[in-house]
């Protein structure tokens, strides 16, 4: 019996893959078979290691900043089908910098904004193929975040794009749906899990007793993007170990 988690010959583009869970999730594509595709902000491929826990092995890579969303709608891109897009786009300013205007627009724009601006580019894509988008919001779209209002704001606003692009678009044929993440360690996290004691009483509220993982967040993505989540829409799956129970 084929595998309904076999990827062969489906193409993915995984927008933030270059690193984190957006790397785990294109990771996790390529090795049930998938064609991936993914955009960073860096120059090449070769500008990523895996000391910063980047995979890019077998991945296409290409340069974009997302907040350039005149850029987004005019990317020409190496793929004339697409059937995945994974949108894992996200940054944060630590030190209270959300609280400054300035900050907090380019972290609305990056995190959220530009959810909208690459859904967009790729909607009539994703129609032909009928296909899968998948958003990586946040457990912070559940709870307040103590010195982040605009990742707040913007992983709240993504939780509430997932389930009204879910809406407009199932007709099409697109199913829209998304992942909340809860602790993950990666480049954007590094400030807390820098921090010995506040990783550890950080752990200790997780019912898991463990920390997410990349990996985690790739099988989750396998699962929502395949047929055997075919009647799923617009749901946004909160993948934190129990965190936030
Ligand atoms: N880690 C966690 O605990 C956690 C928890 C909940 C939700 N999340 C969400 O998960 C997603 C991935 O984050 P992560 O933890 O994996 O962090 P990460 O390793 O820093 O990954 C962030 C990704 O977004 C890309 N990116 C940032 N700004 C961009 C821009 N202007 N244009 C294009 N790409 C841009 C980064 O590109 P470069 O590699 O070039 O920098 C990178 O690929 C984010 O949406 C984050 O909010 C993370």
């Amino acid at each position: 019996m084929t595998s309904r988690l076999d990827f062969t010959g489906k193409v993915a583009l995984v927008v933030g893959g270059s690193s984190g869970i957006g790397n785990g999730i294109a990771q996790a594509f390529r090795a049930q078979g998938a064609e991936v595709h993914v955009w960073g902000t860096r120059g090449t491929a070769a500008d990523y290691s895996p000391v910063e826990g980047s995979d890019m092995e077998g991945l296409h890579y290409a340069r974009m900043d997302v907040s350039d969303f005149e850029a987004v709608e005019a990317s020409s891109v190496p793929f004339d089908r697409l059937d995945i897009l994974v949108l894992s786009q996200g940054m944060v300013v630590y030190k209270r910098g959300e609280f400054q205007t300035a900050s907090f627009r380019k972290v609305v724009d990056v995190n959220l904004n530009s959810l909208m601006a690459c859904a967009e580019r790729f909607q009539p894509m994703l129609a032909k193929a009928k296909g899968s988008l998948i958003i990586v919001s946040s457990t912070a779209a559940f709870h307040a975040t103590v010195g982040n209002p605009a990742y707040n704001a913007s992983k709240t606003g993504a939780f509430g794009l997932t389930r009204t692009l879910g809406q407009a678009w199932a007709p099409l044929g697109i199913r829209v749906n998304g992942i909340a993440p809860g602790m993950v360690a990666t480049k954007m996290t590094a400030a807390t899990f820098d921090n010995p004691d506040r990783t550890e009483g950080v752990r200790q509220r997780i019912p898991l007793g463990r920390f997410g993982t990349p990996e985690d967040m790739g099988e989750v993505a396998l699962f929502l993007a395949s047929p055997m989540a075919g009647y799923i829409v617009g749901q946004t799956l909160v993948v934190d170990g129990g965190l936030i129970l």
